[in-house]
């Protein structure tokens, strides 16, 4: 029996049927060095995925790892109750490449921990309750992330939180309206006004979106899109929650978090996945003013926010981001990652829309242009051609069409140029096959 078919086996008997394996024949990862990593076969791939946006410098980055050492063996953990120094020097850090007056965080251990924060922090600072997220978004796996999230297939057991109203998805490639950019004025934003009027009480606590939703499927709103909506947000009392897990710490190029494309700055942000290249941290950010609208309302802890292993980490990290995989670098390689999916696009009709910033590219399959049938099979066909050419790559979207390029910022143009390489055969294979 392979090593592979073993530890199924054991996943089999001791895990939770319902957890997700990418492939028919699932891999089992067992480590990993910068862009690549080997299953337990000894079959190397390039990973294209990043541990879903998470490892931004690359696998077991050296100055990491030896960050995350060194504070282990010093202090594993402190709990909040104690002044640390990798906190409120991570916080410096935060602060120092956020935009504007976003200057003050608060440090959970997960994108659904910091979205929840940001949402209490909403409620208590406005005294409002309701919530307006977007449809086809993706907030995460606790009760209110279900129901922020705007996907009924990552939503098990219902709405669970009431108050929480989702908005029209600015999905140009499908538009909810059937209307053409820019023709259409972006009447997707005005719905957001629509909904607070109709279906709540007019005021209201928050609206929470991600500048390019992930789970979504890279869906990148039209560019005066959260001008319009931030405006209302506020004319009704609510605050801008930006979720930057996916598209924070420079992944979408010449910024360092996705937001600041639209010229907009939040009243909150929210931060995970690649802020540790893979240790569990997440962060909440907000002005002084807004962060007081905490003090004074009841208690709150988080017993393993700020663990002073995964804020080291995090230190190294923004770190190597800053010397050698900064905006401006992924900028460029995204740039050149674009114009590669732009040439597949001319060549396979199976792509319907190819869509994204910097290293965060989306890749849509139809079986027809016309009619924009999701290609679902070709997409799991796809998946099984990447893989056995040794390429790792993410799938989103409502409809589980969409592929998700996003490889660790640290990524180079011949990296990249290995991966169009890949995706031209596997996309051959695909189209000749339908
Ligand atoms: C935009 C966004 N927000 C929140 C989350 C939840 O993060 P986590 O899985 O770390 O709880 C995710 C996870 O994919 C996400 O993509």
């Amino acid at each position: 029996m392979s090593k592979t078919q073993a530890l199924l086996d054991k996943q089999k008997r001791y895990l939770w049927p319902n957890h997700i394996l990418y492939y028919t024949e699932p891999m089992a990862l067992d480590r990993g060095d910068g862009m690549y990593v080997w299953d337990v076969e000894g079959n190397k791939y390039l990973d294209f995925f990043g541990g879903i946006l998470t490892t931004s410098v690359g696998h077991n980055r050296p100055e990491v790892v030896e960050a995350a050492q060194k504070q282990t063996a010093k202090l594993i953990h402190s709990s909040t109750l104690y002044v640390n120094e990798n906190h409120v020097n991570l916080a410096e850090k935060l602060a120092e490449i956020a935009p504007g007056d976003l200057q003050m965080t608060y440090f959970t251990t997960s994108g659904t921990d910091a979205d929840e924060t940001a949402v209490v922090l909403a409620k208590a600072y406005t005294g409002y309750q309701e919530i307006i997220a977007l449809r086809h978004g993706y907030s995460g796996r606790s009760a209110m992330g279900m129901s922020l999230t705007g996907q009924a297939a990552w939503r098990i057991g219902g709405t669970h939180i009431i108050g929480i109203k989702h908005a029209l998805n600015p999905y140009c490639y499908r538009c909810p309206l059937k209307m053409t950019y820019p023709q259409c004025g972006v009447a997707c934003a005005e719905d957001v006004e629509e909904v607070i009027k109709t279906t709540t009480s007019g005021r209201i606590a928050a609206f929470l979106a991600e500048p390019i939703q992930g789970v979504g499927g890279f869906i990148t709103p039209p560019p005066e899109y959260f001008k319009i909506v931030q405006e209302i947000v506020h004319h009704y009392g609510g605050l801008f929650i930006s979720d930057e897990v996916q598209t924070g710490f420079g992944r979408t190029g010449d910024k360092w978090f996705g937001i600041e494309h639209w010229e907009v700055e939040p009243d909150i942000m929210t931060m995970a996945k690649g802020i540790a290249n893979g240790f569990p941290l997440g962060a909440t950010m907000t002005t002084p003013e807004i962060a007081q609208g905490m003090v004074g309302k009841g208690l709150t802890i988080s017993t393993f926010g700020g663990n002073p292993v995964a804020l080291a980490a995090s230190l190294a990290t923004i770190g190597v981001m800053e010397k050698e995989a900064n905006p401006a670098h992924v900028a460029e390689v995204g740039a050149h990652l674009r114009a590669g999916l732009e040439r597949l696009y001319e060549k396979y009709p199976v792509i319907g829309d190819v869509r994204g910033k910097g290293l965060m590219q989306g890749i849509e399959m139809v079986t027809d242009r016309e009619t924009k049938e999701p290609a679902t099979a070709a997409i799991n066909h796809l998946f099984e051609e990447c893989r056995n050419l040794g390429l790792l790559i993410g799938k989103g979207g409502l409809y589980g069409n969409t592929v998700r390029i996003a490889p660790p910022l640290t990524a180079t143009k011949d990296d990249v140029d290995r991966a169009l390489e890949i995706l031209d055969v596997a996309f051959s294979r695909v189209q000749e096959a339908m």
